[in-house]
């Protein structure tokens, strides 16, 4: 019986900017700005509590912007971004385009996804433009997801290429990610002074932009990469409870909105979504053991050491074992927005060509608007499943 068609990641890429934020910089920008001011004092009390070692930046920790009185508006926040934040997504996706092997003129669709930026043409254009993709592969740009835009990407993405499979078509797609959120912090901080409430949105994020290529395996040439992972199935879940997480536009930037309620919304959600994620995978769903969390390695979003821990508690995970990419993900460049779970898929693609060990499964596992709960499925080729 021939083997049912399927979606595979075949390369991978990622790209940090070269400047790091550590631990003393929260604290050090708001002494040089502000005077006593009771919220940031709570939020340089949330910093030091991260267990965040490393962010990276597309600006230094000494650049002026940080320290002057005017507060960049959303068009130079913007500007920043078509600055920095484009180049590193090209960074990125030729990485991952290297890495796979094949041609670009093969590339068919691009899905792309940031919170950094809301303008159009959005960076997708510009992106496909600067990669020489085929002036008809298409795009597609996710707006409004947040953090869960990594999942929800490489889903749209499954989605479509099984599209093509339907019609016998061979298609290649580019997933891509990039964020800046770092230069939004200062406009942060400014926001918490006004309104004498808290935001952990200055101690979180970092930059970074992460692609990968999925193939759906039909007129595969010479040259193009063997499949990493085989994608299962997805799911997106929108629950009960509005407005916990999103994103504010204000005259100053984006403020992400992140209720105290996420990690314990999180925590009680996980266990459900993930037993319906392999309900609905038929080529995983006659296995008992694949119900089992334990018997998968988890790319699973840090939002906060909170969201990692109540995963570890609802679906029986170790920090050192299934959760260790997340955690060393979220310890060397903190959170990355959308680009974080496809960077945790980067790390274990490249753990396991180095020879390292890890399991022949793998949730992603992402959260973002309002909120929802974004998952896929992945295996190993060489995983054998009960179909
Ligand atoms: C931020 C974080 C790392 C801090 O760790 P911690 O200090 O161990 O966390 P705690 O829950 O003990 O909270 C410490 C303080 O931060 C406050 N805090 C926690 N989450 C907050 C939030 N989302 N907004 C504002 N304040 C918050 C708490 O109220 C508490 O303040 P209090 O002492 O005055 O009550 C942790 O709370 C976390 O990981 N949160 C989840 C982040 C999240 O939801 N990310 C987005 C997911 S998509």
């Amino acid at each position: 019986m021939m083997a049912p068609p399927v979606v595979s990641v075949v390369g991978t890429g990622l790209q940090y900017p070269p400047h790091k934020l550590g631990p003393e910089f929260v604290p050090k920008l708001v002494s040089n700005c502000y005077t006593d001011n009771v919220a940031l004092l709570k939020i340089i009390e949330i910093n030091e509590r991260t267990k965040i070692e490393n962010r990276y930046s597309v600006l230094p920790s000494n650049h002026p912007l940080w320290f002057q009185d005017h507060i960049l508006t959303n068009t130079e926040c913007d500007d920043l971004f078509k600055k920095y934040g484009i180049p590193l997504a090209q960074d990125a996706a030729t990485q991952a385009i290297e890495d796979w092997g094949g041609n670009l003129m093969d590339i068919t669709h691009v899905v792309a996804m940031t919170c950094t930026s809301a303008s159009s043409p959005g960076f997708d254009c510009t992106l496909s433009r600067r990669l020489g993709l085929s002036k008809h592969v298409r795009r597609t740009l996710l707006s409004g997801v947040t953090c869960a835009g990594s999942v929800a990407a490489l889903r749209t993405a499954y989605d479509l290429l099984r599209g093509a499979t339907q019609e016998g078509k061979p298609a290649r797609a580019l997933v891509i990610a990039a964020e800046t959120m770092t230069v939004y912090v200062r406009g942060w901080l400014e926001t918490i002074v006004k309104e004498s409430i808290p935001n952990i949105g200055p101690t979180l994020f970092g930059d970074g932009a992460c692609a990968l290529v999925l193939s759906n395996g039909i007129g595969v040439k010479e040259g193009e990469r063997e499949p990493i992972w085989n994608i299962h199935g997805a799911q997106s879940t929108l629950l009960d409870r509005p407005g916990c997480v999103g994103i504010r536009w204000m005259p100053s930037g984006v403020m992400p909105i992140i209720s105290k309620d996420v990690p314990r919304m999180i925590k009680s959600a996980l266990p459900s979504s993930f037993g319906n994620l392999i309900t609905n995978s038929p080529s995983l769903r006659l296995e008992e053991s694949n119900f089992n969390p334990s018997t998968y390695d988890w790319a699973l979003h840090p939002g906060g050491a909170a969201i990692l821990t109540g995963a570890e508690h609802a679906l029986g995970l170790a920090s050192h074992d299934h959760l260790r990419m997340s955690y060393k993900c979220y310890r060397s460049a903190g959170n990355t927005s959308s680009a974080t779970v496809l960077s945790i898929l980067h790390r274990l693609a490249r753990a396991y060509r180095e020879g390292l060990s890890g399991r022949s499964k793998v949730i992603g596992a992402a959260f973002g608007a309002d909120i929802t709960v974004e998952m896929i499925v992945l295996t190993k080729p060489s995983c054998e499943l009960v179909h």
